[in-house]
């Protein structure tokens, strides 16, 4: 960072010129009551315009008056942005960038040129046609190397580019701003290398950006009814784990059996359970589907009274128990799960 400075030689006095004058005020006016400091800077710039590139002591305090700031806080800001110059500059105020992505690509050989065409920094040219100053970067590194005159930026320099620049400024020939290679704008050197296709630019795919647009639209809804089908395949499943909970919370409880077992495994007739003469209307369940009975058990089972699911369903531990000692299942009943399944299938219809 350059020391900032105040010129050596200051003038008497300043005040903006009508122009000048007339812009600051509209400045102020933009903000609100209280706050007019918030123009500082763009006063600065225009005291810099007015006065030949750089900004005269005197200026910093009618700024400061005009503002109702601190003579010290107009120099704080003042000496902090390196656009602001603080002493004369040449009428080519040159400002190069030495920061890293410059320096890399080169700028070693600007500031030579710089050194050796208009002479130390800071100091200005004898025929007053030039001066220069190291900033920091002045935000065109992917051009760089890079200098800004005036209110003008140089990129892609070297060194023979940039004392051409330097010999034209002099003679008041026009230059060039911007880069000075063949390149566009920010693009590579050479030329685009992306979005070269002119039928980007000429209309001409308007009807093959309708396509994709249609397309893409096709794909969406695919991928909706997807998201749906998938919706609803889930909803169906919760629907199912849920109905498979309630009946799992539903399942009838089988107590242990308390009756007693003679040594030959007989049970008493006191837990036998309701037995019936016949099939309710005449009509018995189809007991086969329970797992383990077949035709003949089937026929075993009417014979004991036991026509229905509901029947088998409300058995109690003790009532299995004697059932099971009739058929002397050794506990099939319980194993093969009658109950659940007489249950279910009483839930579903009953004769
Ligand atoms: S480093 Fe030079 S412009 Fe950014």
């Amino acid at each position: 960072m350059s020391a900032r400075l105040l010129a050596a030689e200051q003038p008497e006095d300043f005040e903006f010129n009508d122009e000048f004058s007339k812009l600051a005020q509209a400045r102020i006016a933009m903000y609100p009551e209280g706050k007019q400091a918030s123009a500082i800077v763009p006063l600065l710039w225009f005291a810099q315009k007015q006065h030949d590139n750089w900004i005269p002591e005197a200026a910093l305090r009618h700024i400061g008056d005009m503002l109702g700031m601190a003579y010290i806080r107009v120099l704080e800001v003042v000496t902090f942005y390196t656009m602001f110059n603080l002493s004369p500059v040449g009428k080519h105020f040159v400002q190069f960038c030495g920061t890293t992505p410059c320096w890399l690509n080169g700028a070693d050989a600007i500031k030579n040129v710089c050194k050796e065409v208009i002479g130390n920094e800071n100091t200005i040219s004898e025929d007053g046609e030039f001066s220069w100053l190291e900033v920091e970067c002045l935000g065109a590194c992917v051009n760089a190397p890079m200098v800004q005159i005036n209110d003008d930026f140089y990129e892609d320099l070297n060194e023979d580019n940039f004392k051409k620049l330097l010999e034209d400024l002099k003679a008041g020939r026009t230059t060039n701003v911007g880069t000075q290679v063949d390149r566009l704008n920010a693009a590579p050197c050479g030329g685009i290398t992306t979005l070269t296709d002119d039928a980007l630019f000429d209309g001409s795919m308007v009807g093959s950006y309708k396509q994709v647009m249609q397309e893409i639209e096709k794909v969406e809804a695919e991928a909706k009814k997807v998201a749906e089908l998938e919706a609803a395949e889930k909803a169906k499943e919760e629907a199912a784990e849920k109905a498979a909970s309630e009946k799992q919370e539903t399942k009838p409880e089988v107590k242990e059996a308390v009756s007693v077992k003679a040594d030959d495994g007989a049970v008493s007739d006191a837990f036998k359970p309701d037995m019936l003469s016949e099939a309710r209307n005449g009509e018995a369940d189809d007991l086969k589907v329970i797992k383990g009975v077949g035709p003949k058990l089937e026929s075993v089972l009417n014979g004991l009274g036991i026509f229905h699911y509901s029947q088998v369903a409300a058995w109690n531990a003790d009532q299995i128990a004697w059932v099971d000692s009739k058929l002397k299942f050794k506990g099939r009943i319980e194993r093969d799960g009658w109950i659940e399944q007489a249950s279910s299938l009483a839930k579903e219809g009953d004769k």
